[in-house]
């Protein structure tokens, strides 16, 4: 597929059928999500891979309730996918790839140097490429927030300390019907508003 079909296709798949991921597609996904940007090159975004259905259940146990899914019933096919990335990324690696030699002179050694978390810029950078390529491989893949059970969640698959999720992403091959998301059925905002060419 060209690049920009795949640009042009991309939507949030939110429901998945019950086809299992082949573990080489899986491990080429996640190689070339391994392949994106770094800020100075400091390699510092980790996946944890949760793959079926007793994996996955950790995500979901900590981080909804049922109570949630009574009250959000078209979402009920996210639970389905049949893995959940969580691109996982934090300060340490970056204050010290910063405290290097050749960087020393930015003070980005420090925490509160960083005008931007570039850890969370990274980790959004190969989160793209998972969903990119996920469309590539007629797999289907959606971004979601984690709103509850972070530190639970980490602390039960080990995640070291200073780490955290920038989201999850759930993948899988799509199932036939697509539940329209609330947010999917608002008019966005037109191309022209949002380019602005010379100044604002
Ligand atoms: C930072 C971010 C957070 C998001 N969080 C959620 C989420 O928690 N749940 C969800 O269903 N979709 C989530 N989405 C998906 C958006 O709702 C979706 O990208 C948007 O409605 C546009 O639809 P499309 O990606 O299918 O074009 C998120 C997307 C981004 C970029």
């Amino acid at each position: 597929m060209e690049l920009s079909d795949a640009v042009r296709n991309r939507r949030m798949v939110r429901a998945f059928s019950d086809r299992p991921v082949p573990a080489e597609l899986l491990d080429d996904v996640l190689a070339q999500a391994l392949s994106a940007p770094t800020a100075g090159n400091s390699h510092g975004v980790d996946f944890v891979v949760l793959r079926g259905a007793r994996e996955t259940a950790m995500f979901w146990q900590a981080t909804t309730t049922e109570d949630w899914w009574q009250r959000n019933p078209r979402r009920a096919g996210m639970r389905s996918a049949p893995v959940v990335l969580l691109p996982v990324s934090g300060p340490p690696p970056y204050l010290a790839r910063y405290a290097l030699e050749d960087k020393a002179r930015s003070g980005l050694d420090r925490l509160e140097a960083w005008p931007i978390p570039f850890w969370f810029t990274d980790a959004a950078f190969a989160t793209m490429i998972v969903l990119l390529r996920a469309v590539d491989a007629g797999l289907g893949a959606a971004f979601v927030g984690i709103f509850r059970g972070e530190s639970s969640l980490l602390s039960s698959l080990g995640v070291p300390d200073g780490l955290r999720p920038l989201g999850a992403v759930l993948l899988g091959y799509p199932a036939p019907h697509q539940a329209p998301s609330a947010s999917g059925l608002l008019p966005g905002r037109r191309r022209g508003e949002r380019i602005h060419f010379g100044s604002w």
